[in-house]
């Protein structure tokens, strides 16, 4: 065998081939005898694909020791082209939802079979999800999110406060808070009238990295993206949430009320749920932004 702290190479079943320092270059093949990389102990990022290209499949990363890795499917199997622009086309950012809660199992398969498997900055699979279902909890982060939106419009109408604001932080964020103080002077009306305007009444899923991640902001990006995609196929719909993603980075109660943890920052947050809407055509876009040289 030949091992360190992350691998253990079957070296007696080894043909090789080579496909391992193919793509890895913490492989290294001597005179025909394969050793590792004095930087693979250290510098590993455990991504697996040395297990997955190995013919022979005599490769295995020790935190995976005893899971059957599944095969890769054939072509068939994917979907096409033609069903893939079909599911991106007709994903809507959805802003009302039926009152029917979202079985546990579903958001479970989403992480486990297709959230598990997006790309993260060094394979460093630091992504962490809070799912609130509860609607309790729902009820609280949307009440905590109106009063600490009522505070905000309140000191930024408040012209000594305003002064106060504008020498502790930097202009930048005064300007974007300017910037969205009428929108969130709507949101409290339609509050007023009834409405949840901060989550559109779904459940959400919170989406969180540590602060310190070499790629959190992408990660937790790229996560959505794919928990989006998924949600559509299981007859369920999304929304990104802009401002209570922000709410819970700015406003400390928020975050609170779901435990996360103070050294996570929240990347994204999304709605999810039933669709209530139902759309017959497909939105106008722009045309695309590009540049070839
Ligand atoms: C980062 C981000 C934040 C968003 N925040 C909100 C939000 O707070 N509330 C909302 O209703 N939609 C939000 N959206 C949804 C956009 O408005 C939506 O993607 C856009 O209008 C295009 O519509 P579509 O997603 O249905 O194609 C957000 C989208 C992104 C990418």
């Amino acid at each position: 065998m030949l091992e360190n702290s992350k691998i253990i190479v079957d070296i007696d079943y080894c043909t090789k081939c080579e496909a391992c320092a193919d793509e890895c270059s913490f492989f290294i093949f001597d005179s025909g005898t394969m050793k590792f990389a004095a930087a693979m102990e250290e510098d590993c990022i455990e991504c697996g694909k040395c297990v997955a290209l190995c013919p022979e499949n005599i490769i295995t990363l020790k935190f995976h020791k005893g899971e059957i890795l599944r095969d890769v499917p054939s072509k068939d199997q994917l979907p096409s082209f033609k069903s893939l622009i079909n599911l991106f086309q007709t994903r809507r950012s959805l802003r009302q939802f039926e009152k029917k809660p979202v079985p546990k199992e579903l958001i479970e398969d989403i992480l486990n079979q297709v959230v598990r498997y997006s790309p993260t900055g060094h394979n460093q699979e630091n992504v962490h999800f809070t799912v609130v279902q509860d609607q309790d909890i729902l009820k609280k982060l949307s009440e905590e999110c109106t009063n600490q939106v009522k505070n905000l419009i309140k000191t930024f109408e408040d012209p000594q406060r305003q002064e106060a604001l504008k020498a502790a932080f930097p202009p930048a964020l005064i300007k974007k808070i300017e910037e969205v103080i009428p929108a969130f002077k709507n949101h409290i009306k339609d509050i007023k009238q009834g409405k949840e305007v901060w989550h559109r009444g779904a459940e959400i899923i919170v989406i969180h990295s540590p602060k310190n991640a070499l790629t959190g902001m992408e990660n937790c990006a790229l996560a959505a993206c794919h928990i989006m995609l998924a949600a559509e196929t299981l007859g369920l719909g999304t929304c990104s949430l802009g401002y209570i993603t922000n709410f819970f980075n700015e406003f400390k109660p928020v975050g609170k009320i779901i435990k996360i943890p103070l050294k996570h920052f929240v990347g994204y947050t999304l709605a999810i749920g039933y669709p209530k809407a139902h759309y017959y055509r497909i939105p106008a876009r722009k045309p695309v932004k590009v540049k070839w040289i």
